[in-house]
């Protein structure tokens, strides 16, 4: 459906229902341990067999044997999968590597075999016994070392003449910055179960985007796209880990195809870091240039990072076109072709170490000039994107969610002057960063139902990552039909359903509710119709369609039947006319052991400004869930390459380390009241990747501000304290 806001009242306005803070509606399945996730999908097909994936040993080069003799005549083994029985394998667009190696290897880790047997310990074991040898070939692996190879790549900006403007600029600052590769770490490996029936392929797995998997999956394996149907009901976490196709989906169904079996697989935990994508790490040189009085006049900003040969840039220097008002500025990135895992989208792609590098080196801008490193920020805010100063910002309120920050945390009390405040063997210290990530919309659809007990049935393909969709899509069909949410069942996850938009890119909340809005509206003028209502006039609440003095009970005008809508939005012109992004500002203390250097966080603060929030419980957890991964950047996060063998070392939960509870004392998270009619008819924009924007520089500025020592090579570790 094409839309227009329609004129009057909008339905979702009224708040009955959107906007209060709401319990996970599938909370209680969760809980309890009844929510099957992809694994644990025992009944949905019956005899399912086991996989267990081998991974390469080595990072490029071939396979020259592979001796499966002893793993084939191992107990309980049915078969084993590799590219010389897989079948013609397409590549899914989105994929950079191929999901299935051999004889050629690609990466450390690739899959290049499944082993399967009736129990998961008999493929396990029987893995071991595979034999491969390899010729391996030398490859790229360090980052900075490749810099001097890289390519320039597209993405970036030119306004007016930076390197003028830099130079005569009174007050400069030029300086590096570094960020490591990173894992998305999803509590819920990526897990699948693959049956076929009659030339059709079902998968039971763990994926945010339903409608790219069926048709990646179709591609890949030349079938017909209404030959395979992706089911995710419940996801463990993605972070971007699970926007695509992984080995252990294809590996799943090529196997059920081989052996007729339902075949089932997890991706092992020490396979997921080298064997799936992550953040890949970048090397940025920021140079700002500034008159005395704080206005920025020159704004350059060039990043480095690396893929597997096709790949795409890690775009770092993204929000840098945004985020700060007039001087000329050059953004660029550069690619080089680094032969590790596959790079890739992780939450808040571009931004999120985009900004652990601006927001450090505004940071220190604001220290050269003199200036409150808040207020820096504000005398350099602007309404327009300064690349297009024709197109505006749908809504931009940075500087209030600067001011209530500062306000709220008591900024008042940070004393500018770092390494002055101790407290006993602490030293104590604060910093702020700035939070943007832009607002994409995408198209979204849905179907709902009202039957004859006045339920209503919402069916779309969205899915759920823990992030609370169920909840929020409930929470706009009540308001939209004027039912209690105990009168809305939601159904997700599932490409038998309308497709969605899908959870990527923080779109998720505002464009599937959307869809499901539209469909309501239509639902709505079926039911108003049907009872021979004036579409117009019709008031949907308390559970019946009113019109003047006529009621009637939604079970009633259902009628034994029921009634059904279908329809998909696609909002907005695509960003032609407004820039439409999200803001915020974080805010955090630290103290820091001035013997050993050992950082803890004492508060946090983030203040979002994000259009409509529809639901502030599950808005509330993204961004503290976010600030807590943004600690995780800050101070520990790092997968650690090994350059010359061409891996990541610390493959598992155990090397890879993140926080935990203990690590994380406070959090407060404070939403402006805001809506953003631009961004949709439910006004409502994305917070999940937001949270995390800005974070890690704000740590980094505490520490800073704690102990007078800047590091500009992420994480912040205690021995680059010493
Ligand atoms: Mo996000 S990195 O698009 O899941």
């Amino acid at each position: 459906m094409k839309f227009d806001t329609p004129a009057g009242i909008n339905p979702i306005d009224q708040l009955k229902v959107i906007g209060i803070p709401t319990d996970r509606i599938e909370g209680p399945l969760k809980t309890t341990g009844t929510a099957r996730y992809a694994y644990e999908q025992y009944d949905v097909a019956p005899h399912q067999a086991y996989g267990y994936v081998v991974g390469a040993a080595i990072p490029r080069g071939r396979i020259t044997a592979m001796d499966l003799a002893a793993a084939k005549a191992a107990p309980g083994v049915i078969d084993i999968v590799t590219w010389q029985n897989a079948g013609e394998l397409g590549k899914g667009p989105r994929n950079t590597a191929r999901l299935l190696g051999g004889p050629e290897v690609q990466h450390y880790h690739q899959a290049i075999a499944l082993v399967v047997a009736e129990t998961f310990e008999q493929a396990r074991a029987a893995a071991q016994l595979v034999k491969v040898s390899y010729e391996a070939q030398p490859g790229t692996f360090d980052l900075d070392a490749s810099r001097k190879t890289a390519k320039p790549a597209s993405g970036g900006v030119t306004v007016g003449t930076f390197e003028p403007a830099y130079d005569s600029a009174p007050v400069k600052l030029d300086a590096t910055y570094s960020t490591p590769d990173q894992s998305h770490s999803a509590m819920e490996p990526h897990a699948s179960v693959a049956q076929w029936k009659d030339g059709r392929l079902t998968l039971w797995t763990s994926n945010q985007m339903i409608a790219w998997a069926a048709g990646d999956m179709a591609r890949t394996l030349g079938l017909p796209r209404e030959n395979v149907r992706i089911v995710s009901p419940y996801i463990g976490g993605g972070f971007g880990g699970k926007l695509f196709l992984r080995s252990d989906m294809l590996l799943a169904a090529v196997a059920a195809r081989l052996t007729g079996r339902a075949v089932k697989v997890a991706l092992q935990r020490p396979l997921i870091a080298n064997n799936t994508t992550h953040r890949p790490a970048t090397i940025q040189r920021i140079r700002l240039g500034a008159t005395p009085e704080g206005k920025l006049t020159a704004i350059g900003h060039e990043s480095w990072s690396g893929d597997l040969a096709g790949g795409k840039p890690e775009t770092a220097v993204q929000q840098t076109q945004y985020l700060y008002a007039g001087a000329a500025r050059a953004t660029k990135m550069y690619l080089s072709v680094l032969d590790l895992p596959e790079g890739n989208a992780m939450r808040a792609p571009g931004e999120a170490p985009g900004l652990m590098a601006l927001e450090i080196a505004m940071d220190e801008m604001a220290e050269k000039l003199g200036i409150d490193p808040v207020e820096f920020r504000v005398i350099n805010d602007t309404q327009v994107d300064p690349s297009a100063p024709q197109r505006p910002f749908s809504k931009r309120d940075l500087v209030t969610c600067l001011r209530t920050g500062a306000e709220k945390f008591g900024w008042d009390k940070r004393n500018p002057r770092p390494g002055q405040s101790r407290q006993g063997g602490w030293l104590k210290g604060m910093g702020m960063g700035v939070a943007f990530r832009n607002n994409l919309l995408t198209a979204s659809a849905a179907r709902v139902r009202l039957d004859g007990q006045g339920m209503v049935t919402v069916e779309t393909d969205m899915t759920d990552i823990g992030t609370g969709s169920y909840t929020i899509i409930a929470q706009t069909a009540a308001e939209m039909m004027g039912v209690p949410l105990n009168k809305v069942r939601v159904h997700l996850g599932d490409s038998d359903f309308p497709a969605s938009a899908g959870s990527g890119g923080q779109w998720g909340a505002n464009c599937s509710t959307s869809g499901v809005y539209a469909a309501c509206v239509k639902l709505r003028e079926a039911i108003a119709q049907k009872v021979g209502f004036n579409s117009g006039d019709a008031v949907f609440a308390d559970g019946a369609v009113r019109s003047g003095n006529r009621a009637v009970p939604l079970a009633e005008a259902a009628g034994a039947q029921g009634l059904e809508a279908e329809d998909r939005i696609q909002f907005g012109d695509l960003g032609k006319t407004y820039q439409q992004s999200t803001f915020g500002a974080h805010f955090v203390e630290v103290r820091v052991d001035a013997a050993t250097g050992e950082t803890r966080i004492d508060r946090m603060l983030a203040v979002c400004a994000a259009g409509r929030i529809l639901n502030p419980k599950s808005a509330r957890s993204q961004v503290i869930g976010a600030m807590t991964m943004g600690v995780g950047g800050a101070l520990m996060e790092e997968l650690a390459v090994d350059a010359g063998r061409g891996f990541f070392v610390n493959h598992d939960l155990a090397g890879y380390e993140v926080p935990v509870h203990a690590d994380i004392p406070h959090q407060e998270v404070i939403f402006l009241d805001e809506t953003d009619p631009l961004s949709s008819p439910m006004k409502a924009k994305g917070v999940g990747e937001l949270g995390l924007c800005g974070v890690s520089a704000a740590v980094a500025n505490a520490i800073y501000n704690a102990t007078g020592v800047r590091v500009r090579d992420y994480p912040l570790t205690l021995d680059k304290l010493i």
